[in-house]
């Protein structure tokens, strides 16, 4: 096991490259699927949850090839519609398969999907989706299995704004006869990458980005080259970490646009944010001011970034209060944050953060992806060591976090560690 010890207290300073999506990045590998020709994914981020996407759609048949930060899938090859390895139940965002294994091939049948503890996170507005299409869905033991003799077109009022849903049933709406309305749909960045490709593919999606998505069927997609966003949570990370240790910082090979609500929110602050063509650049002014935050769905404050920002508010002068809308439990990064002198009350979905001076090094443990994400920009601007366990959720999502923060100044490493069991 390893974790990662910190040297706190020192400003970050420098430049860092954001990495490619992988919310985006994991619509887009089950894509590749649907194609009937080769795909080249570029700008793929190099994490955990890529990897394991890869070796779940390998185990399909379908052929892939990876070198750094790009991806080849040829799924020509494919034999089965059934997703058998336990891989599968370890992502969530495997269940993108399913969409795509009904639009390639009419069936499909995985694992119950997995993911990161934040809440009950239910399916049932990707399965409302795929009924309407005209499939039939059975859920037992663990596996959710899907078929559809034909799938055709259906307007589709989805009951609450699903990432998820969105992208999976536009996934299983693409080869569908006749047209797909989405209605009450997700505008994330990486909702309209995912559409973009399958139109690169030769879709045919409309709206994405709104709240209404347009999908005419199509009786094939062919192969195609593609590079995947930039990642609006990592950049969102960064832009906090430099905040909180009173650094200079700036990101480049973003999309600024895709950060407007967390700059917004920066700036009430009082951190410097400045936006250019494809960089934000951050400084950092002192302890900033308490701000009250409420997440919501994209053009919202993301649920994402909600933990991050959290760790920043511990610092700030005043009392904060944050509104977790979207997940009932993503507030576990607080326990953990109280071990190193914050000041924090949870109350069902709001949390009220009293800022104090400064924050101490402490032993904590991330209980999921951006809750390591959390602690590691606390461990960065408290005073002292702080030892991150947890790694396993923060090396879902982040590629070479160690090594991204290291190159910004900070005293970060990631040593092993021996567990009882000594592994
Ligand atoms: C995606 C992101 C995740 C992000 C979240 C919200 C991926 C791989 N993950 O997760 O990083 O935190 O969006 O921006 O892209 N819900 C239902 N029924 C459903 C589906 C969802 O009630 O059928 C609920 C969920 O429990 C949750 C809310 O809707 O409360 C939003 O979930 P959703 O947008 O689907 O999140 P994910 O796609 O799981």
């Amino acid at each position: 096991m390893e974790k990662l010890i910190i040297n706190g207290s020192r400003p970050l300073n420098g430049t860092v490259k954001a990495s490619g999506a992988k919310n985006a990045a994991l619509g887009i590998m089950a894509a590749t699927v649907i194609a009937n020709g080769p795909c080249l994914i570029g700008n793929l981020p190099e994490i955990e949850d890529v990897e394991i996407m890869k070796d779940i759609i390998h185990s399909l048949g379908v052929k892939v090839k990876s070198k750094k930060n790009q991806a080849y899938f040829d799924a020509s090859t494919m034999t089965t519609s059934d997703v058998e390895t336990p891989l599968a139940s370890k992502m969530r965002a495997s269940y993108y398969l399913i969409g795509a294994l009904l639009a390639k091939t009419g069936r499909a049948s995985i694992p119950l999907p997995g993911g990161c503890q934040i809440g009950a996170r239910p399916i049932d507005q990707h399965i409302k989706g795929f009924k309407a299409l005209g499939a039939t869905v059975d859920i037992s033991e663990n596996r959710i299995s899907v078929s559809a003799r034909k799938l055709v077109g259906d307007e589709i009022y989805f009951d609450s704004v699903s990432v998820g849903a969105t992208i999976n049933v536009m996934l299983a709406a693409v080869r569908a006869e006749g047209t797909t309305k989405l209605v009450n749909a997700a505008r994330e960045p990486h909702v309209v990458d995912t559409a973009n490709f399958l139109n690169l593919l030769g879709a045919s999606i409309r709206g994405a980005g709104t709240d209404v998505i347009t999908i005419e069927g199509v009786s094939e997609l062919k192969g195609g080259e593609y590079s995947i966003i930039p990642d609006q949570i990592e950049i969102g990370t960064y832009m906090i970490a430099a905040a909180a240790t009173n650094g200079n910082v700036y990101i480049t090979d973003v999309i600024p646009k895709h950060m407007e609500t967390l700059s917004a929110k920066l700036e009430d602050m009082g951190v410097t944010v400045e936006n250019g063509d494809d960089y934000i650049h951050v400084v950092g002014n002192g302890r900033p001011y308490a701000v009250n935050v409420k997440t919501s769905v994209y053009p919202g404050f993301p649920t994402d970034l909600q933990q991050p920002l959290s760790a920043l508010l511990c610092i700030a002068q005043g009392n904060s209060t944050v509104t977790e809308n979207i997940f009932e439990n993503r507030f576990r990064h607080l326990e953990e944050l109280k071990k190193m002198g914050a000041s924090v009350e949870t109350e069902g979905r709001r949390a009220f953060i009293t800022g104090v001076s400064s924050l101490t090094g402490a032993k904590i443990m991330a209980s999921d992806l951006r809750a390591g994400a959390a602690l590691v920009i606390a461990g960065l601007m408290a005073e002292g060591e702080t030892e991150v366990y947890g790694l396993e959720h923060i090396d879902r999502g982040y590629e070479s976090i160690e090594k991204k923060f290291s190159k910004l100044g900070a005293d970060i490493k990631r040593v092993p560690y021996l567990t009882r069991s000594g592994s």
